[in-house]
C-alpha cells in the first residue's frame, strides 16, 4: 500500500521537471533564441553531389539549406530559415518547402513564396561542387 503513493509522487515530480523544459523549447522557437534558425555564415559541406537528382531537391536540415538541380543540371541553393518569423523549415514535399510554424510554403528551386503568411522569398546561397561534394556558402 505504501508503494503506490511513492509511485504517484515520482510521477508528479517527473512531470514537474519536464514542464519547464518544454516551455523553454517553445520560447526559444518563438524568439529565435537558439541557433536552429541561424542563417549560414560560412561555407559548409553538405554531402555527395549525387544526392540531388536532376529536377529534384534535397533539404539539409542540419545546415538550413536546400539544394535543387534543374533539368539542365544547374544547381541552386537557398537558406531555409523561414522569412516569416525565422523558424527552420523542416519539410520538403517534392519541390515545395513547408514551414512547421505557420504553414508558409516556398519553391525549393526559386525560393519564391507559394503560400503566405511569409511574403519575402528565401535567401539565396552560392553552391558549388568540390571533389564530388556539394558546398554551400553565403553569397558575396
Ligand atoms: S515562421 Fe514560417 S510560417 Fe511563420
Amino acid at each position: 500500500m505504501s508503494a503506490r503513493p511513492a509511485a504517484t509522487r515520482r510521477t508528479v515530480l517527473r512531470g514537474a521537471a519536464l514542464t519547464p523544459v518544454a516551455g523553454l523549447g517553445l520560447t526559444a522557437c518563438r524568439a529565435g533564441g537558439d541557433d536552429r534558425g541561424a542563417p549560414l555564415t560560412e561555407p559548409v559541406e553538405l554531402g555527395p553531389e549525387s544526392e540531388v537528382a536532376e529536377g529534384g531537391a534535397k533539404l539539409y536540415r542540419d545546415h538550413n539549406v536546400v539544394v535543387s538541380r534543374g533539368e539542365d543540371g544547374s544547381l541552386t541553393a537557398y537558406n531555409t530559415v523561414c522569412t516569416h518569423a525565422g523558424c527552420p523549415i523542416n519539410k520538403l514535399d517534392g519541390n515545395r518547402l513547408v514551414c512547421p510554424c505557420h504553414g508558409s510554403e516556398f519553391d525549393a528551386g526559386t525560393g519564391k513564396v507559394l503560400r503566405e503568411p511569409a511574403v519575402a522569398p528565401l535567401k539565396p546561397l552560392a553552391v558549388e561542387v568540390k571533389n564530388g561534394t556539394l558546398v554551400a556558402r553565403p553569397q558575396d
